[in-house]
Parts: structure tokens; sequence; C-alpha cells
């Protein structure tokens, strides 16, 4: 079944969504979609790394009616009576809340720990006791770690390259449990470097792509760590968005209880990934057509290779990526433009 066939069969029976992360990059994207396609969705967000501005932008996407649907809660997953609250009566669950980023990892190991490991258990028997029909949660390609193969397959993992890694895969091994043990339904999706509207550009952890987009806008320097060869499989949000929806309703029992790539399947080393944004950052600012990026030394717990292998994603949960980097690239340049100007 095509995925736009999907969409239409879900926006005929609305159904109750929690979005854990809501107001960050892809949560909120998340809840924008699903509002959309009229259903009802509850948002639980900290703040901790997401923004109210970002729910203000669900608000402008929706309509009034779409945005009647929508509750939103301030709360916290590492506290257990919040995951209880929030998952009662839900239909379906993408758990998206965790701290990201390997340096911040790096930094402060035990709250990754608690934010990723511990409420990540957390909303497993939260959505356990409350029966949802399908827990969908982030995972990451940082699980592969130093496994040299390339593409990465699911089955084949190395050792974790960071304390954010180890969480990642932590909460992939809580999944498998929780499915053997209590016959919780989940899907993890490994995301690989998702990109677009949205994603933070501000502070010391923010992703390559939004922070280049803003140095340049700005006039600053663009940094790359390591010689720019360092590569990786760039995921426009809209994919990242589709492979959610596609794992929360996938009826096929042997498409459940299981981990996939969500990724375009094509490889990026940072120095093209330089040239493309500055192409299009060169169409309002002609005068940086040739500014040169400034090199430094590579960061630790980073992998060196990325590529994702998307065939079980494709196969078994019919996952087809409609945006391709250059693609992405084009939309984000243009929400950056207008969003950062
Ligand atoms: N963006 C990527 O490329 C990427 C790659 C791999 C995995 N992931 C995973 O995808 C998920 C979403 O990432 P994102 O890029 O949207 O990041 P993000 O920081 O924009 O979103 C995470 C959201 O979770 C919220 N949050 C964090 N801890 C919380 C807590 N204890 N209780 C409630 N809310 C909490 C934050 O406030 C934020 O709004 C994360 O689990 C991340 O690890 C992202």
């Amino acid at each position: 079944m095509s995925y736009n066939y999907i969409c239409k069969e879900i926006s005929k029976y609305p159904a109750h969504w929690l979005v854990t992360g809501a107001a960050g990059f892809i949560g909120s994207n998340l809840v924008e979609y699903l509002l959309n396609l009229n259903q009802k969705v509850t948002g639980l967000d900290n703040f901790s790394t997401g923004f109210q501005h970002n729910l203000d932008q669900v608000r402008e996407a929706v309509t009034p009616e779409q945005w009647k649907n929508f509750i939103f809660i301030k709360g916290d997953i590492r506290d257990t009576e919040t995951c209880a609250a929030v998952c009662e009566g839900k239909d379906y669950v993408l758990h998206q809340a965790a701290l990201g980023s390997v340096p911040r990892s790096v930094a402060d190991p035990l709250n990754t720990h608690a934010n990723n490991i511990t409420g990540h258990l957390n909303m497993l028997i939260a959505a356990r006791d409350a029966k949802v029909k399908r827990f969908v949660y982030a995972a990451s390609s940082s699980t592969y770690g130093d496994h040299p193969d390339l593409p990465k397959v699911e089955d084949k993992i190395g050792r974790p390259l960071s304390p954010y890694a180890v969480t990642k895969y932590v909460n992939e091994l809580y999944a498998d449990v929780f499915a053997r043990t209590y016959n919780v339904e989940s899907v993890g999706l490994r995301y690989f470097n998702v990109f677009g509207r949205r994603q933070d550009p501000h502070g010391a952890y923010a992703a390559v792509i939004p922070l280049w987009f803003a140095s340049l806008i700005k006039g600053e320097p663009v940094y790359i760590n390591g010689d720019g060869e360092t590569s990786r499989d760039f995921c426009y949000i809209d994919n990242c968005v589709q492979a959610n929806i596609l794992a929360a309703v996938a009826q096929d029992k042997s498409a459940v209880n299981r981990v996939y790539n969500v990724a375009f399947g094509e490889r990026t080393s940072l120095n093209q990934l330089f040239t493309m944004i500055r192409e299009r950052v060169a169409v309002q600012y002609p005068e940086l057509i040739n500014v040169e990026p400034q090199y430094r030394d590579f960061r630790p717990g980073d992998v060196r290779h990325s590529l994702a292998d998307i065939s079980n994603a494709s196969t078994l949960l019919d996952y087809k990526p409609l945006f391709s980097v250059n693609d992405g690239l084009d939309e984000a340049a243009r929400w950056y433009m207008e969003n950062l100007l």
C-alpha cells in the first residue's frame, strides 16, 4: 500500500497519538503532520532543548479546527506519573524525547543517561500499562559505532563510540525485551542525520546543517571538524515523518518488534555538504559564493562514515523516501532564509 493511500485511510479514522519531544525538531514536525491528517494529538515536552516557537509554527501550519485537536502537556519523561498520565487512552506513541548530540553526552553522560535510558524505560512501562497499539521510538545510527561495514545493515553493529550511542542502543534492548516479556509492540527507527525546518541552529550542540546555514547567513566562519571527508547519510525530515507513520500503522506482524534504518540511502561528505549549502545561501548573498570553511580537529566520538541500507524499511514498511539530500536542502534553505533573517 502506498504512503499516500495509508495517509488517506488514517485521516478517515482519527486516532489519538502521543508525541514525546513535541516541541523539538522531529517531534514538532510529527505533530504538524498528524494534525494535518485530522488526528488527535497529545504532545509532551519539558523544553530542555525544544521551544514554544516550534509549537507556534505548528499552529500557523494547521487550521484552527485541527489545532483544537492538539493538547500540550509540559512535563518530563523522567517522571513516571507524567508518563502514565500521558499514555492513558492513546492509540499510538511516537517517542522522540531525548537529549541528542554525541558531544553533549561526552560532556554530561549522567544527564544523557537519565533522559535517554530512564526516560525511555518509563515510557515503555507507561505504554505497556496503557495498552497502546504501537510504541514507535527514535533510535539512532550511532548504534553502528565502530562497525566498519558500509552500507549499515540493521543486524551488524559494532561497539558504541559515545555515551549517547550507548543510550540509544539500550533503548533498542529494552524495547526488544518489552516485546518478548510484556507483548508491547514496538518499532525502533534508527535515524541517520535528520535535517529540515525547525532544527535548532543555535547552541554548542547544534547539528551541522542548521549550524552552517546560520553561520553563513550571519557572516560567521564555518568550521569543519577534521578533513571534511567524513560522510553522512543526511535524511530530510519528511522522510523521517513518513517512516514514523508507516511504523505506527504497519499491519504485517513480521514488520514490528524490530529496528529500521531511516535515511535516504546516499552518502555526502562534509566538504560536499558545505558546497551545497554555500550555493543555496549565495543565491541571496552572492558575495559568499567563494567563502571557504575553516578546518579544525576531529571531534571525539564521531564515526567516520555513515551510509544506510534502507532495504528492510522499504520491503517491510513500504518506506520510500521522497526527498533526496538536494531536494531537502532546497526546502531547508527556504526555511532558514525566512526564519533566520
Ligand atoms: N535529529 C537527528 O538527526 C537525530 C538522529 C538520530 C536520533 N535522533 C533522535 O530523535 C529524537 C528527536 O531528536 P530531535 O533532533 O528532534 O531533537 P530535539 O532536541 O529538537 O528534540 C528533542 C525534544 O525532546 C525534549 N525532551 C528532552 N528530554 C526530555 C524529557 N526528559 N522530558 C520531556 N521532553 C524532553 C526536548 O525539550 C526537545 O523538545 C531524539 O530521541 C534523538 O536522540 C535524532
